[in-house]
C-alpha cells in the first residue's frame, strides 16, 4: 500500500475555502486508487491561532512538521495581524528551515482562458524563483525610529552555494522536460555586488553543466516588457527572490490571474518536506463569499502529487482542470463567470470520476481487468 503522510494548513481567508475543494479531489483519488491511501492532518495555524496563543505555530511545530512526505499550505494574511508577522512567523520559516530553495512556479495558457494580452496564446513557461535567500533574507534594521534622522538597512545576501543550487535545479528542469532555453532576470548594472555575483555563477552553471541548453540573460526592466510582448519566447526564467516573486504574478496576470496559478516550494534533496501552496493571499476582499476560485490550490495539490511520485495522479488532476475550463459551463467570477468555489471544486471532481469510468469501460471492453 502507498501511504503518504500530508500536513494540511488551510491558513487564513480564502485559504480555508479553497482548501476544501483541494480535500475534496484529493479524496477522490484516494476512493478510486488501489493501494493508495493519504493520512492527512490538518492544522490550525492561522491568523486566529496566533490571536489565541501569540505565535502563528507552537513551539514545535516545523519539528512536526518536518515528518510529513509534503505539505499542502492554503494562504495566510489577515488585517487583525500584521502581515509581516503572519509571513515571518509561519511561510517563511517552512520555506527556509525546510531548505525548500526552489519555487517553482508553471505560466501556462489554459483552454478557455483569455488572456488579457492580445497575443496571449499558447504562453508555457516556468519560472524557478530562488526562495531562501537574497533580497527575502531578513538581514538588516532600524535606527533613530521615529526621529527625523530614523534610517534602515535591508541587505540582499547571495551565496554561491544558493545561486548554483536554484540554477541546476532550472537547467535540470529544462533538460528532463525537453525545453531547451534558460533566461535569467537580473539588474547587475545597477544592483552591483549581489547581481554580479548572480550574473557570473548562474551562467558558469548552465553553459558548463549544461551546453545542451541556450543561455540568455535579461536585465528585469526589459524582461518585465518582454513577458508582455512575447511570452512565447520564454521557457524557463531563473530569477532571484525578489524578482522571481514579481515575475509569477506578472506570469499568473498574463495568463488569466491569481485564481489559475501554483507553486510549488521545493527541496529537491528531499531531506525536508516540499510545500505546495497557490500563488494568491488570503483574498480579504472575497474571503467567507464562497466565490474564490479553487483552481490554484486544486493545481497546486497536483504539483504536489507530481512530487511524491504521482504523475499519473497529477495529471488526471490537471486534466479534470483543462476539462471544466474547457466547458466554460462552470467557471468563478475572477474568469468571467459565477460559479461559487465549491461548484468548481465539484466539477473537477466529477471529471475525475469520468476518468476512472472511462478507464474502467476501456479495461472491461478491452478485457484486461
Ligand atoms: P491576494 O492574492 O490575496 O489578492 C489579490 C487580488 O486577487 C484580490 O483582489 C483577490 O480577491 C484576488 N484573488 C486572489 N486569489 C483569488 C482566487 N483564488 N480567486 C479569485 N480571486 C482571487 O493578495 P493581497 O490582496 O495582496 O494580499 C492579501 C493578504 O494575503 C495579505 O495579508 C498578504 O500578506 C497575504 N498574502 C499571503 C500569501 C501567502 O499566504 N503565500 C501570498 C500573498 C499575499
Ligand atoms: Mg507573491
Amino acid at each position: 500500500m502507498a501511504e503518504y503522510n500530508l500536513a494540511i494548513i488551510a491558513g487564513d481567508g480564502i485559504g480555508i475555502e479553497v482548501m476544501e475543494e483541494a480535500l475534496k479531489v484529493l479524496s477522490v483519488l484516494e476512493e478510486h486508487e488501489n493501494d493508495f491511501k493519504l493520512n492527512i492532518e490538518k492544522f490550525p495555524w492561522n491568523s486566529d491561532y496566533y490571536l489565541a496563543h501569540g505565535r502563528m505555530m507552537p513551539e514545535d511545530g516545523l519539528e512536526t512538521l518536518r515528518n510529513f512526505d509534503a505539505i499542502l499550505f492554503g494562504a495566510i494574511g489577515d488585517v487583525r495581524v500584521p502581515d509581516n508577522v503572519t509571513v515571518w512567523e509561519l511561510i517563511m520559516p517552512i520555506r527556509k528551515q525546510f531548505q525548500q530553495y526552489v519555487n517553482f512556479r508553471p505560466v501556462k495558457t489554459l483552454p478557455g482562458i483569455s488572456s488579457p494580452l492580445r497575443n496571449g496564446e499558447n504562453i508555457d513557461l516556468v519560472i524557478f524563483r530562488e526562495n531562501s535567500e537574497g533580497e527575502y533574507s531578513d538581514s538588516g534594521g532600524r535606527l533613530f525610529e521615529s526621529q527625523s534622522t530614523e534610517l534602515a538597512v535591508q541587505n540582499t545576501i547571495m551565496t554561491r552555494a544558493g545561486i548554483e543550487k536554484i540554477t541546476r535545479a532550472a537547467c535540470e528542469y529544462a533538460v528532463s522536460t525537453g525545453r531547451k532555453k534558460v533566461t535569467s532576470a537580473t539588474k547587475s548594472n545597477a544592483v552591483t555586488h549581489a547581481l554580479k555575483l548572480w550574473d557570473e555563477h548562474v551562467k558558469r552553471v548552465v553553459t558548463e553543466e549544461f551546453s545542451e541548453l541556450e543561455f540568455e540573460s535579461n536585465y528585469i526592466d526589459a524582461l518585465v516588457a518582454y513577458f508582455v510582448q512575447r511570452p512565447q519566447s520564454f521557457e524557463v526564467v531563473v530569477a532571484s527572490n525578489l524578482f522571481g516573486d514579481i515575475l509569477s504574478d506578472l506570469g499568473s496576470g498574463i495568463v488569466g490571474g491569481l485564481g489559475l496559478s501554483p507553486s510549488a516550494n521545493i527541496n529537491p534533496e528531499r531531506n525536508y518536506p516540499s510545500m505546495f501552496e497557490p500563488v494568491h493571499g488570503s483574498a480579504p476582499d472575497i474571503a467567507g463569499k464562497g466565490i474564490a476560485n479553487p483552481i490554484a490550490q486544486i493545481w497546486s495539490a497536483a504539483l504536489m502529487m507530481e512530487h511524491l511520485g504521482r504523475r499519473d495522479l497529477s495529471l488526471k488532476i490537471v486534466q479534470a482542470i483543462e476539462e471544466v475550463l474547457f466547458e466554460k459551463k462552470v467557471i468563478t467570477a475572477d474568469i468571467g463567470g459565477n460559479a461559487t468555489t465549491s461548484q468548481m471544486g465539484s466539477a473537477i471532481m466529477e471529471k475525475i470520476k469520468e476518468q476512472y469510468i472511462t478507464e474502467k469501460m476501456g479495461s472491461l471492453i478491452h478485457g484486461t481487468n
